[in-house]
């Protein structure tokens, strides 16, 4: 084969060794993709037959056919069966498979949070070759016979996502291999089809990928009309606003371990969440593409300056605002589901109600982790552990690489370096610290190692394309790997994890699925080969290729098999009383459900810095709010500078850890100059102060579904400015971060949305407000982390530093109260116990909290709330007070208590002294003249 790429000699001289891109497949190297991304047929080949329409309950159900008038069709007469169903919330859902298949196609398994809800469906008509149909929202579909389209309209009957447009639907049906004898090669010619090279066989590098099943693509593509920008599809390192892919390569979607991934790429990383959302100032809508099978997404902005202006003219009429998509997966059925927003926060959680919500993490959770490849003993773990005391620095988590390990064995423990691990543990946990320790989906092939015997003999692992079973090289070198769509797999997996299977571990010992894409050392593209073999459940009359699945049909959702096993063992060791905390490499959409995702290899370099927040963003609005990336960087050694700037990053991000390669120098806080320690603390203490504040928007996440970490269009969805906007974002609806990004800023641009709703924001550290006018420059030291309070928002705080966050359940809260240009603002919050499922039971508080001119209220959402917490609020600290009052007075409890308060700043804050208002009752504070 042809090398690709530089050569090395080349990279060297610029400076840019990196990824090895020879390793990474590009478009014409997949042979699908190569195939399918020229087809751009005039009109589609596929045709509705109007006949055989049905509708009933939710769902329509007719047939497809390919057409067969054109000479230089490419696609051979067939017959497809097509469902377009109608679910609650704005939501529908094609599917379309081959009527009569020879096998049956895969249907990627996990992704959903069960089956989706029905809405009702009503035909509307069927006439001059058209279908219309409503939903009970008062949305239409509008589906053209021929060619074959769907038109999906708004409540106001605009049309909203066009499917089909570009008439790029393709279902490559499946075909029997025909073996080839002296005739055919004689009437080579006129053979009734002329099967393309590669049907039934690929190469790439060293690597033969034996396609049984011979090609198997779908494809479709996706407009949306009077859209300005097009997000989503992670886990790319691009931009979060999605770029025309005409003149390069299309985003990837295939789950890889790519060592030193490269920045401002399209190429696959380790996760694929193939959602959509298109945006503009009319509406926002979104499509997800139910497909697990490596896919490649191409992208048009019609507002791009490199589309061809008269392609836009032709295809818009005129009209810039546009953006079109196109997927090609390798195999699988066309399976897509349009959500009709029409806000963004409604496409959103149209998407979470699909795939499910992040549930209520443990409270240790969002708090500070320490982790390292590798802390190397119990002694090492100590020394760090007491570090942070030392140093006064909390930290929740110390965390445990594959060292620990007994060579390499999961679910074993080294046992010279960690002989007393549930000492270790419980050292810890006296601290109200936990510790998360690695376990991979690899196992290690070593006769007497439990878990490789067990597997082998209950036939629990990967099959090779021949059946046998399958080895791989990855951590400790020969490998085989679980296959967890058996169920007997999975269980056992699940199994491992209960405490009498894994020693030294408790319901404090929590859990790191990594390399689970799974990633190969020695696979093509360091991944699984396409031909191994997955379980299918056995059925009547189906043995060979219909008796299994191929790896290609389900990569990316290999390693959510793998998380939902462990979470499963992780509520079953613990008789569901605890919740789990997983952290994942590999992503898929469903992901969400059971586990925090980080961006995995970055480096100490600012551009991964800067890449963290895009990534991050995108990873939310796909449902995967509890991002983060590795404070510091993995690779390289971040200088002061840098590490500083990355804490301050991290605290305002939802997964919050530092990690490091093995062969990275020494880089706990306490290693820096004092300085820069000292700035490292302050760092993490914000993020303690907040951590209710996080607390209560994961609670929230779970209630709406939408992200906790967003971006700015979602609150302000008609500020054009604000659609490309990718290093600042939002919290909930009250914060604003603009982590400092940049090496020696002295200043950095911060745009404050709500210009046209007289929105003010208020610096955290000093109060001072601002009236959102777009960009402001905010001038910038080294220990100034840009973040803003919107006025009209509450947000507690908690100000006493502990240790760890367990030890400051009875801490006492600060409420800082914004003022919007109105003089009110409201808020929220929520406290439990932080670890159980009892808050399922009524055991918990949520309450709202709501100040006006004259009053300030403190009310439980759940009255007959089980849960009481000693906490109480020590302090109010209201910012840009106009007038303020002359006397406050506490209403609680039949009760009515004078309040002490003082003027600061200019004075437009008012704080508050310790009312001493309870958290576990209503309380109303009456403000007078
Ligand atoms: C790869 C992970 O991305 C990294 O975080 C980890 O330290 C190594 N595997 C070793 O387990």
């Amino acid at each position: 084969m042809k090398p690709l790429g530089l050569p090395l000699i080349f990279l060297l001289a610029v400076g840019v060794l990196g990824v090895d891109r020879n390793n990474f497949k590009t478009c014409d190297q997949s042979g699908f993709c190569k195939r399918l991304r020229p087809f751009k047929p005039e009109k589609s080949q596929y045709t509705l037959n109007l006949d055989t329409v049905i509708v009933h309950g939710n769902v329509l159900s007719a047939e497809v056919t390919t057409a067969n008038t054109e000479a230089e069709k490419k696609v051979p007469l067939w017959k497809y069966s097509l469902t377009l169903s109608a679910l609650v919330d704005g939501t529908f859902r094609i599917q379309v498979d081959e009527a009569d298949p020879i096998y049956p196609r895969y249907r990627t398994q996990l992704a959903l949070d069960g089956e989706p809800k029905a809405d009702g469906l009503q035909l509307v008509s069927k006439e001059g070759g058209k279908v219309t149909l409503t939903n009970t929202q008062g949305h239409k579909v509008l589906i053209t016979a021929e060619p074959l389209k769907f038109e999906f309209l708004d409540q106001n009957g605009d049309v909203a996502v066009v499917i089909n447009e570009n008439s790029q639907l393709l279902i490559e049906p499946l075909r029997l291999k025909r073996e080839k004898n002296d005739e055919d090669e004689e009437n080579a010619e006129n053979a009734v089809e002329v099967e393309e090279e590669g049907t039934w066989g690929e190469n790439f590098k060293s690597h033969h990928d034996s396609k049984p099943r011979g090609n198997e693509a779908v494809s479709l593509d996706v407009s949306f009309p009077d859209a300005d920008q097009i997000y989503g599809i992670p886990e790319h390192t691009d931009k979060f606003a999605l770029r025309t892919t005409t003149s390069g390569e299309p985003y990837r979607l295939y789950n890889l371990d790519v060592f030193e991934y490269e920045l401002d790429s399209r190429m696959a990383i380790y996760g694929a969440v193939p959602v959509l959302y298109a945006h503009g100032s009319k509406r926002t809508v979104g499509v997800f593409w139910h497909n697990s099978a490596e896919t490649w997404v191409d992208v048009v902005n019609y507002a791009d300056g490199t589309v061809v202006s008269s392609l836009v003219n032709l295809v818009t009429g005129g009209h810039k605002r546009r953006v079109d998509a196109r997927f090609i997966s390798e195999s699988g059925i066309v399976d897509v589901f349009v959500m009709l927003g029409n806000k963004p926060a409604d496409v959103f959680r149209q998407y979470t109600k699909l795939t499910g919500v992040t549930p209520l993490p443990p409270k240790f959770s969002l708090a500070y982790h320490q982790s390292r490849w590798n802390y190397v003993d119990e002694a090492d773990v100590r020394g760090v552990d007491e570090n942070f005391d030392v140093h006064d620095i909390p930290a929740d988590v110390i965390w445990l690489d594959i060292e620990y390990t007994d060579r390499k064995k999961y679910f074993t423990w080294d046992s010279e370096k960690f002989r007393h691990p549930a000492e270790m543990v419980a050292n810890l946990t006296a601290k109200g610290r936990r510790l998360v320790v690695i376990i991979d989906p690899h196992i290690k092939r070593e006769a007497g190692y439990f878990l490789h015997e067990d597997a082998t003999e209950q036939g629990l692992y990967v099959k090779d394309k021949d059946g046998n079973i399958y080895e791989g090289w990855c951590w400790p070198g020969s490998s085989s790997y679980l296959d967890f769509f058996n169920p007997a797999a999975s269980k056992y997996y699940s199994e491992r994890y209960r405490f009498e299977n894994f020693p030294g571990t408790s319901k404090d010992v929590h859990i790191w699925n990594d390399m689970n894409e799974p990633s190969v050392f020695n696979g093509p593209e360091i991944t699984m080969p396409k031909d191994c073999r997955h379980y299918k459940p056995p059925q009547d009359g189906q043995d060979g290729l219909a008796s299994y699945w191929e790896h290609r049909h389900i990569h990316n959702e290999y390693g959510l098999w793998q998380i939902r096993a462990t979470n499963e063992g992780m509520l079953e060791r613990a008789d569901h009383k605890y919740r789990p905390f997983i952290l994942t490499r590999s992503t898929f959409a469903g992901t969400q459900r059971y586990a925090a995702v980080w961006t995995g290899d970055n480096a100490a370099e600012w551009g991964f810095l800067q890449a963290s927040v895009p990534m991050c963003l995108s990873l939310a609005a796909a449902g995967v709010s509890f991002c983060g990336s590795d404070v510091g960087g993995f690779f390289k050694y971040p200088e002061p500078e840098l590490m500083t700037r990355w804490y301050q990053a991290g605290a305002y991000q939802a997964f919050f850890r530092a990690h490091s390669h093995i062969e990275t120098k020494r880089r706990e806080p306490w290693l820096y100059e004092p300085s820069t320690t000292a700035l490292l603390r302050d760092a993490v203490r914000r993020r303690y102060a907040l951590l209710d504040f996080w607390y209560t928007l994961f609670y929230e996440h779970t209630l709406d579904g939408t992200p906790v970490t967003r971006p700015y269009f979602q609150e302000y969805p008609n500020e054009e400015e604000t659609y490309t906007i990718d290093d600042q974002y939002l919290l909930g609806d009250k914060l604003l971060v603009r982590p400092v990004l940049e090496a020696g800023a002295k200043s950095v641009k911060v745009y404050l949305p709500g210009r046209d709703t007289n929105t003010l924001w208020y610096d955290v550290d000093s109060y001072q407000m601002h009236k959102a006018n777009g960009y402001f420059n905010q001038e910038v030291n080294i220990a100034k982390i840009p973040v803003y309070q919107r006025g009209g928002s509450v947000v507690p705080r908690r100000e006493r530093v502990r240790r760890s966050s367990t030890l400051m359940a009875n801490d006492p809260f600060t409420l800082v109260v914004a003022l919007d240009a109105n003089n009110t603002a409201q808020g929220s919050l929520y406290i439990d116990d932080g670890e159980t499922y009892e808050y399922k039971n009524n055991k918990y508080i949520y309450a709202k909290i709501s100040y006006e001119p004259k009053q300030m209220t403190y009310t439980l959402v759940n009255p007959s709330a089980q849960f009481s917490s000693r906490a109480w609020i020590e302090r109010i600290v209201i910012a840009g007070i106009r007038a303020a009052p002359r006397t406050a007075r506490l209403h609680h409890g039949g009760r009515s208590t004078a309040l002490q308060m003082t003027l600061h700043r200019g004075n437009d804050v008012l704080v508050i002294r310790k009312p001493g208002a309870p958290v576990s009752e209503d309380w109303s504070i009456q403000f007078a003249e």
